[in-house]
């Protein structure tokens, strides 16, 4: 199958992401109470990695294109990818991003979230306030017939209009078997422009917002991606099903 084919999955295939989608929500759901000053990125990871081998799956990320770990960490000022590390200790003020992506017989639940690690500053809570609206306001132009456009001018218009940017380097991504494939979902774009969305369709809508500039560095590492200006960036992410009538989000627990 060439990777810019999107595919159409079969009601047997969507209950494997509904399952795979449930035990990532259900994952992130079981880190949040971790996230705290003094606890250290590696030990949200060994947690995570732990829980999923429990529940009999495994964490598509490890390994991944070489990726070192089970789940990304991404503090403040990175975007996304972020490396946990037993040498960095969550903080007081900190916001984190954790992204996770167990694989259930084959099938991926990809879902992310950014918590705030104590009280956040008032530009942090309305940063990660924006970008969870963000995401729902593209979730809402999911609908068959509806373009790929439309849900990325919907995110950048909200974006923009609150005094943030989008990342451009990054977009969603069809998932299901395979963790990142057609279509392409970016997060900034033109109204009615793009593939028509059609039921069957399974994607992640994942909005990277910044405080700053857009402009994406990526650090020696190879992996994690920083803003430019180094101010803060936010993001959530589901998996989402185009239905008959509207759109499923399968990552909810
Ligand atoms: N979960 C990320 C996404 O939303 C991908 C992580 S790839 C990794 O697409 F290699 F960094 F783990
Ligand atoms: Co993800
Ligand atoms: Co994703």
């Amino acid at each position: 199958m060439k990777t810019d084919t999107i595919v159409i999955l079969s009601n047997r295939e969507l209950d494997k992401m509904r399952q795979a989608g449930r035990l990532a929500a259900e994952l992130l759901h079981h880190l949040e109470p971790m996230v705290k000053p003094g606890v250290s990125t590696l030990e949200l990871n060994d947690e995570a990695e732990r829980w999923t081998q429990a529940h009999k799956a495994r964490s598509a990320p490890l390994n991944y294109k070489g990726f070192p770990k089970s789940i990304c960490t991404s503090v403040n000022e990175v975007i996304c990818h972020g490396i946990p590390n037993a040498k960095q200790i969550l903080k007081e003020g900190d916001i984190i991003n954790i992204d996770v992506t167990p694989i259930v017989d084959n099938y991926h639940g990809d879902t992310s979230k950014t918590f705030f690690v104590g009280t956040p500053s008032p530009v942090a809570k309305k940063l990660v306030e924006v970008t969870e609206e963000c995401l729902r306001r593209g979730i809402a132009e999911v609908k068959s017939g509806a373009r790929v456009g439309d849900i990325g001018a919907a995110i950048q218009e909200y974006a923009e209009a609150q005094g943030f940017s989008v990342v451009r380097d990054f977009v969603g991504h069809g998932v299901s078997n395979i963790f990142h494939t057609a279509p392409e979902i970016p997060h900034y774009g033109t109204r009615g422009k793009g593939k028509r969305l059609r039921p069957g369709m399974v994607f992640t809508i994942e909005p990277m917002i910044n405080e700053g500039t857009w402009e994406v560095e990526v650090l020696k590492d190879g992996w994690t991606a920083v803003t430019r200006d180094r101010k803060l960036s936010a993001q959530f992410e589901h998996t989402l099903a185009v239905t008959e009538d509207g759109v499923e989000i399968l990552t909810l627990p």
